[in-house]
C-alpha cells in the first residue's frame, strides 16, 4: 500500500452554482491531484439549506466520500431519516443526545487505507450545543486504533474557536479544519505535533454574493432590516478546496495546499 495519501477537502457546497462547479471540475481535480479521498460539507447543497439524497447523491457521483454538515443539517426534513440509513454522512457530534445519525464515520480509500470523518460544531455565535472539545476526545476515544487517518470539519463561526480545536487535537488528527463562514482563510500550517490546519475551507459558491445568497435579497434584511427571503446563487460558482497529504502509517499531515478554481 501507498505510504501516502491525498486528501481533498472541500467546505461549504451552496446550491446550484456550489454543485454546476463541482460537476465540472471535481473529476479532473480528483486526477490532476491523484486525490485518494474527498469530504465535503454538505449543509447548503440543496438551494443553501439543508440537503437532500438527490443532491447528495449528485456530489458522491462525482467523488466526494463522506459528507459533513452544521447548522443547516436539519433544514430539509427528509435528511432526519437519510442520515440514519447512509453512514456517508456525518452530521456534529455535539448536537443533541436525540439527534439522528453520528458524529464520526470511518471509510477506505479505493487501496484500503481506513480514514475517520469527525463534525464538530462550534457554541461561540452557533447555538446551545454541547462543549465541542469534550465531543472532540470522546470521538477520538471511540475511532478504533488501527484508523490512523482522522479528519474533522469544526464548523463554527468564531476563528478563535477553531484555532483552539486546531491545537486541542494537534497530534491526535490528520487534518482539522474550519466550514460556515463561507470564506475561505490563507493560515494553512501544519502544526508542530503534525495536524494541518486551516480556519475556514471558503464555500464552492458564487462570490458574486454574500456568503452565496444573492446580494439584494442579503443586503435588503441588512439595510432595511426587514424580513427578506434569502435565495442562493446558481451561477458562476467558484472552487475553495484544500488538499492535504497524509503519512498513512503515522496519520500525521505531510504538506497543505489550497485550490481555487475560479468561475468558467
Ligand atoms: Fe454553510
Ligand atoms: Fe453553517
Amino acid at each position: 500500500m501507498s505510504e501516502k495519501l491525498n486528501v481533498l477537502v472541500i467546505g461549504d457546497i451552496i446550491g446550484k452554482a456550489g454543485r454546476r462547479a463541482l460537476a465540472e471540475h471535481l473529476p479532473g481535480l480528483i486526477d490532476q491531484y491523484q486525490v485518494d479521498f474527498t469530504v465535503a460539507n454538505g449543509e447548503n447543497l440543496a438551494a443553501g439549506f439543508g440537503l437532500n439524497a438527490r443532491v447528495a447523491e449528485e456530489m458522491f457521483a462525482l467523488g466526494v466520500d463522506v459528507m459533513t454538515n452544521g447548522n443547516h443539517c436539519w433544514d430539509q426534513r427528509e435528511f432526519l431519516q437519510l442520515i440514519e440509513e447512509d453512514d456517508r454522512h456525518v452530521r456534529p457530534m455535539n448536537f443533541s443526545p436525540h439527534a439522528p445519525g453520528r458524529g464520526w464515520t470511518v471509510k477506505e480509500s479505493a487501496v484500503g487505507h481506513k480514514i475517520a470523518v469527525v463534525n464538530l460544531i462550534g457554541q461561540t455565535f452557533m447555538g446551545p450545543w454541547d462543549c465541542p472539545f469534550a465531543a472532540a476526545d470522546k470521538a477520538l476515544e471511540e475511532i478504533p486504533d488501527d484508523v490512523r487517518i482522522i479528519l474533522v470539519d469544526m464548523h463554527a463561526e468564531a476563528s478563535s474557536e477553531k484555532m483552539g480545536m486546531g491545537w486541542h487535537l494537534d497530534g491526535r488528527a490528520s487534518f482539522v479544519y474550519g466550514t460556515h463562514t463561507h470564506i475561505p482563510t490563507c493560515d494553512e500550517i501544519i502544526h508542530a505535533s503534525g495536524t494541518a490546519y486551516q480556519t475556514d475551507i471558503g464555500m464552492t459558491a458564487s462570490y458574486q454574493s454574500i456568503i452565496g445568497m444573492k446580494v439584494e435579497g442579503a443586503l435588503y434584511r441588512m439595510v432595511q432590516r426587514l424580513p427578506q427571503r434569502f435565495e442562493a446563487v446558481e451561477r458562476g460558482g467558484s472552487i475553495f478546496a484544500t488538499l492535504v497529504s497524509v503519512d498513512a502509517n503515522s496519520g500525521k499531515a505531510i504538506s497543505i495546499e489550497r485550490i481555487h478554481i475560479p468561475p468558467s
